[in-house]
């Protein structure tokens, strides 16, 4: 029986128009549902929308759209830029989904009915643009410590979830679990902050007189759900009535999704998932996600991307100016998943120009030539040299570590591929082709059927982080498509394809082509600045 994967991203506010940071954690995602499908995975990948709440009942208002019609419009910006990045997601929430919003009643009865939920007279400051209550010592200068607004003293009756409770068992469950908040210094952050506070209890409902976007509280019609519990809650509903049915096996019901494997999210959203979204799950007596996964900031000339400030990153540009495959490998080879950094035009180019033009393009063209001068374009496949294989197969090792893997640590993958490509450079620049072809016939065989086999491996591992690229590069060697050769690699009985070996051979003569260079240098013109 094939494995089962589970990635899920933030489901993004439909209020926003996508910029580099949602592409980011949503490219992450299909790197990894695209490596477990590679190894013969069942995957379900979920992204959507976070469509309820003041922000948007404020943004509809003004454009004088009901709430739904504006959220209508406005995902889809989100879907035409998932479409756009080659993203490769099975289902698309959206918080507005009628079986989402029962999943929500559903949980929140069930926690009343246990008595984790409480109503409660309420007073404290409370930040309009955040939907976030705010206590007397947090509050700096009557202002939101968060975002800076001012704050307004509110007094009112709600409802709250009993979350001080799990104040001792989320501790030792962070402890018991080192992968279950990654990257490291993150989770130290955590458990820091759980052993230094006293976890509050936490207000989940807002007055409808006050908000009616919302979900409506099952057991008090007064009041709506705050949004916070509504937008975790996608996580598991959806696997309720979004989630792929597995095949070939005996799970067909939605439900045997449950728990993710991973919920990839930005570093200013992990205390929602890792303190709020993990107590909640412990009071519904339900399994914890295996990891949250949080990553960093992408920053523009030091600075945070604002609209104010005019320097939001839209991919829409990048990948319109760049390709797509070079914008998604940009942003995972540049900076370790899990640290900020930061974007420019300039190191973008200078990944283009050297990894992929210079590198990896320039290898590929330049065997493609040799093999049609030399061989005519067809790849004997039956000699090769006794060490390079096995020289290969340490990085090949490495791009495929499943600690690596598990860790998200996407760069050392990369680096790992790269390896191969600058091995394999190696292999020509030391054995001169061209002078094996007036030489020795034999080892020019053996060469050229070793650089050939490099570059189809290469393309295998490449496939997660550029997926068009790969499949460029496995039609310029000669093979049928990837998809069509992955289906057929796969053993019986699951385990990892066959297509990742070293001594994976295809069944029929290959043939290579000349075509076009996979990525064209880039000039940019003396002075010019990016
Ligand atoms: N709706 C909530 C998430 C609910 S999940 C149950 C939300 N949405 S968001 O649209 O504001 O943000 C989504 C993600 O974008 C967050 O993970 C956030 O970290 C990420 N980013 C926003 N700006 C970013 C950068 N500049 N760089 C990288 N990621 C950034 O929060």
């Amino acid at each position: 029986m094939s494995k089962q994967f589970f990635v899920t991203t933030p489901i993004y506010y439909v209020n926003d128009v996508p910029h580099i940071g949602h592409a980011y954690t949503t490219v992450a995602a299909d790197i990894l549902s695209r490596y477990n499908r590679l190894q013969g995975g069942e995957v379900f990948f979920l992204t959507g929308t976070d469509e309820h709440g003041q922000k948007i009942e404020k943004a509809a208002q003004e454009k004088g759209r009901t709430p739904k019609g504006h959220a209508d419009l406005m995902v889809e910006n989100f879907k035409n830029l998932w479409e756009k990045l080659n993203i490769s997601n099975n289902a698309f929430i959206r918080t507005t989904d009628e079986e989402h919003k029962r999943v929500v009643q559903g949980l929140l009865q069930r926690l009343y009915d246990r008595e984790e939920i409480e109503k409660r007279t309420y007073s404290g400051w409370y930040c309009t643009p955040d939907e976030r209550f705010w206590t007397e010592k947090e509050v700096v200068e009557g202002k939101c410590p968060d975002c800076g607004r001012p704050v307004e003293h509110i007094e009112e009756e709600n409802y709250f979830f009993l979350m001080s409770r799990y104040q001792d068992r989320l501790i030792n469950y962070i402890e018991g679990n080192p992968l279950y908040i990654l990257p490291e210094t993150r989770r130290n952050e955590v458990k820091g902050f759980l052993r230094n506070n006293v976890l509050g209890d936490l207000c989940i409902s807002r007055p409808k007189h006050r908000l009616s976007w919302g979900i409506p509280l099952p057991f008090d019609e007064n009041f709506v759900t705050y949004v916070w519990f509504d937008a975790l809650v996608n996580y598991y509903s959806a696997t309720k009535y979004l989630s792929p049915s597995v095949h070939g096996s005996r799970f067909t019901v939605h439900g045997d999704w449950w728990p993710a494997d991973h919920h990839l999210v930005g570093k200013d959203i992990l205390t929602t998932h890792a303190v709020y979204w993990s107590t909640m799950l412990m009071a519904l007596k339900m399994d914890l996600p295996k990891n949250i996964f949080a990553h960093g900031w992408w920053t523009v000339a030091g600075k945070k991307m604002s609209k104010s400030l005019g320097n939001v990153v839209d991919p829409h540009e990048m990948i319109d100016e760049y390709g797509v495959d070079a914008f998604r490998y940009f942003l995972f080879r540049e900076v370790p998943f899990g640290l900020d950094g930061d974007f420019s035009e300039q190191s973008l180019i200078n990944r283009i120009n050297t990894d992929l033009a210079n590198d990896l393009g320039n290898l590929l063209s330049r065997f493609l030539a040799m093999a049609v001068k030399y061989f005519d374009g067809k790849i004997d496949l039956s000699g090769s040299l006794d060490d390079f294989g096995k020289h290969c197969m340490k990085s090949i090792n490495g791009a495929m570590d499943e600690q690596n893997w598990s860790h998200l640590r996407f760069n050392l993958i990369l680096e790992s591929i790269w390896s191969i490509v600058s091995e394999t450079n190696n292999l020509i620049a030391r054995e001169e082709p061209w002078k094996l072809a007036k030489e020795d016939q034999e080892r020019l065989q053996a060469v050229m059927s070793d650089i050939w086999n490099a570059l189809r491996v290469i393309s295998v591992l490449v496939y997660p982080f550029m997926p068009s690229t790969a499949e460029k590069m496995w039609n310029q060697l000669g093979l049928r498509s990837l998809g069509e050769e992955t289906k057929e690699s796969y053993p019986e009985a699951g385990g990892i394809p066959k297509i990742f070996d070293w001594d994976w051979k295809p069944v029929y003569e290959v043939k290579v082509s000349k075509a076009e260079h996979l990525f064209p240098r880039i000039e940019t013109k003396q002075g010019q600045r990016k």
